[in-house]
């Protein structure tokens, strides 16, 4: 039996991590980073830049394939490796890879994403050009977008969605009324947004974004998205709200990358600010209450994991990939409110450990599965994974030499607040123009059923 143990258990595995060491830390995130690649196709010939198999038809319940946002959220995750180690290996793909998934109207709503653009899914996207934009990543130059301009165009492209129709306010989470989720107003929508405002007012300085952000929070508050429970002293982040009835239900589900998306518009907020209370107040409660749902102590208090879905293993696609994003924001409201490090730092550092502790399986013997809190392989593998653990993993590094650049601290990206609007319709128009045609298709398959049926009928006749 002994010839199974080394059958079973590949020598070459896992990735080993020791946290306070550099050299250790570059070395395992160099080698997650290229693992998480291996599934990048988009830059071979024939294949479209900036995709992940699948981003052309989503669909979260098919773990083959990644959703188009996902695809976005990666070239932020390798923009941080890059600020955090140095490593240039992958800019030159990343580059190409933001650029050319930007769309006509330079506002990450390409036409073949738009029909089913979520306001979520195009914030990601936007997420990405602000991380190249506070770290200084190189501007792709020529005649493409500043990093700025693009992250600017898709707030101004949200900003015409503002609904107050329904609940007196927020976001639909779908663009398009045709599309399934049109009714409801979700949090990673909205808290994209408002965390989009709230680096924007942060590397600007431009106080409409503090306002709009400000707006954002407000209304948030104020419905049943944000509950601020006294009596258990948890403040719970739900997922969604359904404008159907005005907003007075709400999906009681609690997930890492809400959390994250409204701490770190919070920590950008109150530096912006220059550290006012209400956003300390509002950084400390979130960051609190992450730490009670998904850090638990169970597991030790410092591991994170996904509370709904992770120890059953039935998280979709998407949710694979949340607690990347968690990890980042905690990492980068370490550094922008700094009484939060202390106790931000210990939970990334022991994440981190564990992460790579779960990077032992599949063929490679290093592929990482979700379940940090256990030293076994959970079996799963892919984008989502190997992003988690890259962001926790890499967010060690991170120092205050590292903190978001703003155009008064350093920042070079040119900023266009007009970005995206000129060339851009009115989003209805694009709703009338996407329905009609759709309308015509739909008529016209009509017809060449009825068609088929009646040249069918008038067969069985003869
Ligand atoms: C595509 O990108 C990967 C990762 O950077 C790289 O290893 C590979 O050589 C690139 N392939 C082509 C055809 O450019
Ligand atoms: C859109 O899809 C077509 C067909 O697959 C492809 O050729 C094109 O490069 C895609 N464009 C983007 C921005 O994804
Ligand atoms: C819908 O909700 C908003 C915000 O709570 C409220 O101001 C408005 O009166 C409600 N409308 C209806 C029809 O109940
Ligand atoms: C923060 O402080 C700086 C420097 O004193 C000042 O220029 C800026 O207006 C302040 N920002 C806000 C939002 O009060
Ligand atoms: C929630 O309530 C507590 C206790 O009143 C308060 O300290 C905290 O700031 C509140 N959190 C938010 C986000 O409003
Ligand atoms: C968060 O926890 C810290 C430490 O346990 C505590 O000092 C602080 O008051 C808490 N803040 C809130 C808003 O609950
Ligand atoms: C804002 O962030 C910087 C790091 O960029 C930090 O040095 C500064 O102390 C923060 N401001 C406040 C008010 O905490
Ligand atoms: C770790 O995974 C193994 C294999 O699936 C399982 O038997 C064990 O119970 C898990 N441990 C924990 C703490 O979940
Ligand atoms: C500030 O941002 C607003 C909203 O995008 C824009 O209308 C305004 O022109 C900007 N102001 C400056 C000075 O850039």
């Amino acid at each position: 039996m002994r010839f199974s143990i080394f059958f079973f258990v590949p020598w070459v595995a896992a990735i080993t991590l020791e946290v306070t060491s550099t050299a250790s830390v570059e070395s395992a995130a160099s080698t997650v980073a290229y693992d998480m690649m291996t599934f990048y196709t988009g830059n071979q010939t024939g294949q479209v830049p900036g995709l992940l198999p699948g981003s052309l038809s989503c669909d979260p319940n098919n773990d083959q394939v990644y959703c188009w946002w996902e695809a976005g959220a990666m070239w932020g995750s390798l923009i941080n490796y890059w600020q955090y180690t140095g490593d240039t290996t992958y800019n030159t793909v990343v580059s190409q890879a933001l650029q050319f998934q930007r769309g006509p109207d330079n506002n990450y709503n390409p036409p073949n994403q738009s029909k089913s653009m979520g306001i979520d899914d195009q914030v990601f996207w936007a997420f990405s050009a602000l991380d190249a934009v506070e770290a200084k990543f190189p501007e792709a130059g020529g005649d493409d977008p500043s990093w700025l301009s693009l992250a600017q165009a898709v707030f101004n492209f949200q900003r015409d969605l503002w609904d107050t129709a329904t609940c007196g306010g927020g976001l639909r989470w779908q663009v398009f009324a045709l599309n399934a989720g049109y009714n409801l107003k979700n949090t990673i929508s909205n808290g994209g947004n408002f965390q989009l405002a709230a680096r924007l007012a942060y590397v600007t300085g431009n106080q409409s974004y503090g306002d709009w952000a400000d707006m954002v929070w407000n209304w948030m508050e104020g419905s049943p998205l944000l509950q601020n429970d006294t009596a258990s002293g948890l403040f719970y982040i739900w997922d969604n709200t359904d404008s159907n009835n005005n907003c007075t239900t709400v999906a009681n589900l609690v997930w890492t990358y809400n959390y994250g998306t409204m701490l770190s518009g919070a920590a950008y907020m109150y530096n912006y600010t220059n550290g006012s209370d209400i956003w300390l107040g509002r950084v400390n409660s979130i960051l609190n209450s992450s730490y009670s749902l998904f850090f638990p102590q169970k597991y030790g208090g410092n591991i994170m994991y996904e509370l709904e879905c992770e120890e059953a293993q039935n998280c979709n696609q998407d949710q694979k990939s949340f607690k990347s994003y968690l990890a980042r924001w905690m990492a980068v409201t370490s550094i922008i409110v700094p009484s939060t490090a202390d106790s931000i730092k210990p939970k990334l550092a022991a994440s981190a450990a564990a992460a790579a502790a779960q990077c032992d399986g599949g063929t490679s013997g290093r592929e990482c599965g979700m379940q940090w809190y256990n030293t076994t392989w959970d079996g799963s593998n892919g984008v989502g994974q190997e992003m988690a653990a890259l962001s926790v993993i890499g967010s060690t590094l991170i120092d205050s030499s590292m903190a978001p650049l703003t155009l008064r601290t350093g920042a070079t990206s040119k900023s266009d607040p007009t970005a995206g609007s000129t060339a851009s319709k009115n989003p209805l128009d694009d709703l009338s123009a996407i329905t009609t045609k759709d309308i015509a298709g739909a008529a016209i398959l009509t017809i060449i059923v009825a068609a088929i049926f009646v040249g069918t009928a008038v067969w069985i006749v003869l």
